[in-house]
């Protein structure tokens, strides 16, 4: 059984780590056949009109699996994100981002192991900014009941299938008494459904930053509004070893996205060095999301393959240089692929 999916480079690092990652793939058995699409500067790069090409939009929509590279959005002006319209054309609600300790990443500490959910959909993120006056800028927090209580459904629905134990939220509803209210309110509700099964707290963010850094081990699954979900996934990623090994999956609707944390990197780009780590977790959370949904066990061995492949490139000091090493992003590659050469050798 194979299995079409988009590639979408994306910028900057991009096109290092996809490639990295397709040759990995590849090397492990993943029997996936890429139709590759363009999106960010690099479809202006190829031509197309926009940044979010439509062509690209129907791809993932046709085929309902993508593996995306990040994507540059300007800062302080210029075309929005392209991330964030992704998002919202596909439904793409609910973002995924496990945080996990790795062998031979040493950090201030070990056994990390938990998962920040974000609503990918709305809150600040809906992007409605407004010059009221000269001087004066309003910028809408969007917080929908049907959002909410969707993204609190995925959450514990997530967290149950994956066997969490607990679900903290994280909010600033002492302030934003309405919104992020409401926010809370869904997640107290939807927990009624689980309580016999996963554990429900609250925490106000700032004090919850405070706790994450002092003692990551004490959580389990973070469930945010979409704001604080980018913010606290860089904090989380900064737990276990930096951006290069923390990826994530983007869910609903019809299609999943999958992508790592990270964004495009300029100030690396072009020069090899980047950790794919990201990106090949993230096509590791892809195999694993075909097994599941398409029942393609061979998808599941490649996963596992992948991953014993990368621990064992990790602990035996293969590593890109944000991780201490000296390997560059091709290099690391052909580490992976020659480990799991051996470990087809030996079963
Ligand atoms: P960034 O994640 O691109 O980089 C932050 C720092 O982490 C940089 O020092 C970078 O070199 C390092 N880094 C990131 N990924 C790495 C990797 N795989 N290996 C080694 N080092 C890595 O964040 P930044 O600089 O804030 O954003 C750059 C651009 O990326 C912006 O245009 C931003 O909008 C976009 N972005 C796109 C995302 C996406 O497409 N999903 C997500 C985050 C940012």
């Amino acid at each position: 059984m194979g299995h079409t999916a988009v590639l979408i480079p994306g910028d900057g690092i991009g096109p290092e780590v996809s490639e990295a990652t397709k040759r990995i793939l590849a090397a492990a058995g993943a029997q996936i056949h890429w139709i590759e699409r363009a999106a960010g500067v690099a479809a202006l790069d190829q031509g197309a009109d926009s940044v979010l090409p439509a062509d690209t939009v129907n791809a993932i929509l046709e085929h309902k699996i993508a593996l995306k590279g990040p994507c540059t959005t300007p800062i302080g002006g210029g075309f929005s994100s392209i991330n964030v319209a992704l998002r919202k054309k596909l439904n793409l609600y609910g973002a995924v981002r496990p945080v996990r300790s790795l062998d031979g990443v040493p950090t201030r500490y070990e056994n990390v192991d938990l998962i920040v959910i974000r609503e990918n959909t709305e809150g600040l993120y809906a992007g409605i900014e407004n010059t009221i006056t000269e001087g004066v800028i309003t910028s809408l927090k969007v917080a929908t009941l049907d959002a909410c209580r969707r993204i609190a459904r995925f959450a514990f629905e997530y967290a149950l299938t994956r066997g969490r134990k607990r679900i903290t939220v994280f909010h600033k509803a002492n302030i934003m008494k309405l919104s992020d209210g409401l926010f809370l309110k869904c997640a107290h509700e939807v927990h009624d459904d689980y309580s016999n099964d996963i554990a429900y707290d609250e925490q106000i963010i700032d004090a919850g930053c405070m706790r994450l850094v002092q003692d990551p081990g004490r959580f389990d699954v973070i469930l945010c509004e979409n704001l604080y979900g980018d913010v606290i996934s860089d904090l989380c990623a900064g737990l276990v070893g930096g951006l290069g090994v923390t990826p994530g999956a983007n869910f609903g609707g019809d299609a999943a996205v999958f992508e790592a944390v990270h964004g495009s990197a300029p100030d690396i780009a072009g020069q090899g060095v980047a950790n794919p780590l990201a990106l090949l977790m993230s096509g590791v959370m892809m195999l694993r999301h075909l097994a599941e949904t398409r029942g393609d066990e061979t998808c599941t061995v490649a996963a596992d393959r992948i991953r014993e492949a990368y621990n064992a490139c990790l602990t035996s000091g293969h590593k890109t240089r944000d991780l201490g090493g000296t390997l560059g992003t091709s290099e690391f590659a052909d580490a992976v692929c020659a480990q799991l050469q051996r470990q087809g050798a030996v079963r």
